[in-house]
């Protein structure tokens, strides 16, 4: 909807993926799917969460999607991350879609957000504890 536009908001968290939407991502009317976006969200909060657990992780859930503006082929879509809690094995990331619209002007444009929770886990997919920081 035209009211959720953020425009004089900014993203929260660090940039982990950048990735430019293409006609592959898309549905027939056009627009770029939702599980595209979702795959991408995932990535950048995965990668987040691989860094502080220092190594492997799993996705375990994934809450309070909402998609705030259609996403379209040559979008460049932009994924930014934020560790909201630790805990013993588990990590919460919130993660943020932000897009520059192709052919329009420098604007970021918020898309999607949601908070997708990785299990740190071994080679055999077990879990295990997430390491102290540093
Ligand atoms: C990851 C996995 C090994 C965890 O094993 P488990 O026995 O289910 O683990 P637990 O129930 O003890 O939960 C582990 C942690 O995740 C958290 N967790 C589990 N389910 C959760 C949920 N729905 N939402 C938020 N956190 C959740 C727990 O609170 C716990 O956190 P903590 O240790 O920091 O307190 C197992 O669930 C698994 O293999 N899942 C599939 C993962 C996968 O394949 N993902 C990719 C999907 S394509």
């Amino acid at each position: 909807m035209i009211e959720s536009i953020e425009i004089s908001s900014a993203p929260r968290g660090r940039l982990s993926t950048r990735a430019i939407a293409m006609p592959a991502d898309t549905n027939p009317f056009g627009h770029v799917f939702g599980g595209w976006l979702l795959s991408q969200m995932d990535l950048a909060g995965g990668t987040h969460a691989y860094r502080r657990a220092k190594g492997r992780t799993a996705t375990v859930a994934v809450e309070s999607m909402e998609f705030h503006q259609p996403v379209y082929v040559g979008d460049e879509v932009s994924c930014y991350t934020d560790i909201t809690r630790t805990g013993r094995t588990s990590i919460a990331v919130q993660v943020q879609a932000w897009v520059r619209r192709h052919g329009g002007d420098d604007a970021l444009v918020k898309v999607t957000s949601a908070t997708f929770t990785y299990v740190a886990v071994d080679d055999s997919g077990n879990k295990r504890e997430v390491p102290s920081e540093g």
